[in-house]
């Protein structure tokens, strides 16, 4: 059902405005340009930001890292996630951003849970440690302050129940001037598991004078349109819900407009945005057509996930080589098929519980970092970070 009563209101961030303040959030090898662009085809007047930048990588020029800072020409807002551990560093990236002119605002990822970030002290585990956290953000703010480019963070609710962070991680970036922050609503150990708790995000907007996104497990615009109901907060941030369905950006503006108004497409219209998506990530690689499949491999699974398309049709995706060879498969689809309503509003990616949160040895002994701490931490930086 759809709550008539919800609605969003424009949300600031310095002087960029947001007029339906829906975040596309940043995933590692999903929110490149050409997934960006679809979305904000469907959704132009929301936030959709890149996936994360190694902070490292960026300041060592790494080839990689900067194609991940690419942007389309047709982007309202170029938006950049920074991550790292060492304050320095990502100062020095940030930097680079605002001197290369680079991006218009800067997200600092402080959700990752990992394994291989964690137990470096990244992500999700760095709010634990008040000191290193609070400096990082304000390195960072003071950079981009300068030249007008908003700072937001992204932070969980904690490392497990027993040590929850974003209370107090909440408060460091207010007052360190962070435009908004990013709840997703889970704690490391929880990872993707279960169902994010949503009761989180009320507390946190009740917490703070800066607007709150909330974050987890919307799958549809009547997910949207709940959370802001029980929580107050000043925006939504999906990730997992719009793999594979770059339209529930449609889908949540006109929820947030009082209308009932969704698109379910055919599979023949899937089919047609699956090919536009191919052809942007030639653009996104190069011309380069046998990478540009690869990656569209994973968005194929997501695309097709629900529709009754039969195994071998599935691996014969998995088999394509070249643009020629996806559009051939799209070819023999049945184009009619209607949209399966029952994956609509169900959990896809991933969804399971941490085996076991990795964290630097004896990190939960202290809430600050001492100088051996931090000297083991920053020579272990790593350059790539992914999820
Ligand atoms: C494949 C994948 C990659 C992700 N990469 C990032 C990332 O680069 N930066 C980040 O802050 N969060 C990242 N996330 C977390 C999402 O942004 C989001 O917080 C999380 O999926 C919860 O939202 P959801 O329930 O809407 O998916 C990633 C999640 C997934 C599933």
């Amino acid at each position: 059902m759809v709550n008539q009563q919800v609605a969003l209101s424009p949300v600031q961030l310095g002087s960029i405005t947001i007029p339906t303040p829906v975040v596309l959030s940043p995933m590692a090898g999903v929110t490149n340009w050409p997934f960006r662009v679809l979305c904000e085809e469907f959704g132009p007047d929301g936030l959709y930001v890149a996936e994360m930048v190694t902070a490292r990588a960026l300041v060592a020029k790494n080839p990689k890292a900067f194609r991940l800072c690419r942007f389309h020409s047709s982007e309202r807002v170029r938006s950049l996630q920074l991550y790292g551990v060492d304050p320095v560093i990502v100062e020095q990236a940030a930097h680079m951003v605002v001197d290369g002119q680079m991006a218009d605002h800067i997200d600092l990822n402080f959700g990752c849970p990992v394994p291989k970030v964690t137990r470096r002290g990244g992500g999700s585990a760095l709010p634990w440690k008040l000191d290193l956290f609070a400096e990082l953000v304000h390195r960072v703010v003071s950079v981009c302050s300068t030249a007008g480019i908003p700072v937001t963070a992204k932070i969980r609710v904690g490392i497990d129940a027993d040590h929850t962070t974003f209370l107090e991680a909440g408060h460091i970036v207010q007052e360190e001037g962070c435009a908004a922050v990013t709840l997703h609503a889970r704690t490391t150990a929880e990872y993707y598991g279960g169902h994010s708790d949503w009761s989180r995000i009320g507390q946190l907007v009740q917490a703070l004078d800066i607007p709150v996104f909330g974050n987890g497990d919307i799958w549809t615009a009547e997910d949207a349109a709940a959370m802001v109901a029980q929580t107050g907060c000043a925006g939504v941030a999906i990730g997992r819900g719009c793999q594979g369905r770059p339209w529930l950006f449609s889908d949540i503006a006109h929820a947030f407009s009082g209308n009932s108004e969704r698109f379910e497409p055919t599979l023949g219209q899937v089919g047609r945005i699956m090919i536009l998506h191919a052809r942007l990530l030639v653009e996104f690689y190069d011309g380069d057509e046998q990478m540009a499949v690869h990656d569209m491999r994973k968005h194929v699974a997501w695309y097709l996930k629900g529709f009754p398309v039969g195994g071998s049709t599935r691996r014969a995706f998995m088999e394509c080589e070249s643009i020629a060879d996806v559009e051939k498969q799209i070819a023999l689809l049945p184009q009619e098929q209607a949209y399966p309503e029952s994956v609509a509003a169900k959990p896809r990616g991933r969804v399971r519980y941490a085996k076991k949160v990795h964290l630097p040895y004896g990190w939960l002994d202290s809430r600050a970092t001492s100088d051996e701490e931090r000297k083991a931490l920053f020579g272990d930086d790593p350059m790539d970070a992914s999820y």
